[in-house]
């Protein structure tokens, strides 16, 4: 299942990425790419170990721990820091159909992560770029995504995806993979449907109601149940 997260970023948040972004030097995607992505791979990206990926990476995480709809969706126990991606049409950026790797490892830390998850954060307006659509595919077909500057897509990483070529302008992102608590994808599902249940009986009876009580022991006890932590 995709789930889009609105708003992650603040509008002044992302002129103030953008900014650092603009100033900063790119290398070629194909630094961080497993062997069949690299075939397919054309993009630019802030060097993933440099002070500045690092300092962005690190107010991307403090936006998205902050926020209740990305961790109701991913119940996160690992971030990866976040790597950040530029696609221009003039250079005919553009990222074919692969799977990311299981396992990425972080060369500053040597922390590895299994990637149960990944998620572009986007940093560039629509109507600054056209093509450039995140294209993830699943048993319902393929959907595609292009969101507003500032919220992001979280998809199945054991997806097959692609971003088709940027034809005009440029498209800038974040992207990262997380490791949940909750590895089976319809564990997780189910959990994350049962939460915004709860949270729509919340705003309608109150949290003293007996059942949504009830229910919300459920949604405890389900994580209880399937949560490696
Ligand atoms: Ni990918």
């Amino acid at each position: 299942m995709l789930i889009c997260v609105p708003d992650v970023l603040s509008k002044d948040d992302v002129a103030d990425f953008r900014r650092i972004m603009d100033a900063s030097g790119w290398e070629d995607g194909r630094s961080t790419a497993g062997a069949q992505s690299a075939l397919v791979k054309r993009n630019e990206q802030l060097p993933p170990n440099s002070d500045v990926s690092r300092q962005l990476g690190k107010r991307v995480v403090s936006a998205i721990t902050s926020n209740p709809k990305f961790i109701s969706a991913a119940i996160p126990l690992h971030i990866f820091p976040p790597l950040f991606n530029r696609y221009a049409a003039a250079d005919g950026h553009h990222f074919g159909i692969h799977v990311d790797n299981a396992v990425r490892g972080d060369h500053l830390t040597g922390a590895r992560i299994r990637t149960d998850l990944s998620v572009t954060l986007f940093l560039s307006e629509p109507d600054d770029y056209d093509g450039g659509e995140l294209v993830v595919e699943d048993n319902y077909g393929s959907h595609e995504v292009k969101l507003p500057a500032g919220s992001l897509v979280l998809y199945p990483a054991s997806s097959l995806h692609m971003v088709t070529p940027v034809t005009r302008g440029v498209r800038v992102g974040s992207f990262f993979w997380i490791q949940s608590m909750v590895r089976d994808q319809h564990a997780r599902t189910l959990i994350y449907d049962l939460d915004t249940a709860i949270q729509g009986l919340v705003a309608r009876l109150g949290r003293d109601d007996p059942e949504t009580v009830k229910l919300t022991g459920v949604y405890h006890n389900l994580i209880r149940y399937w949560a490696e932590v």
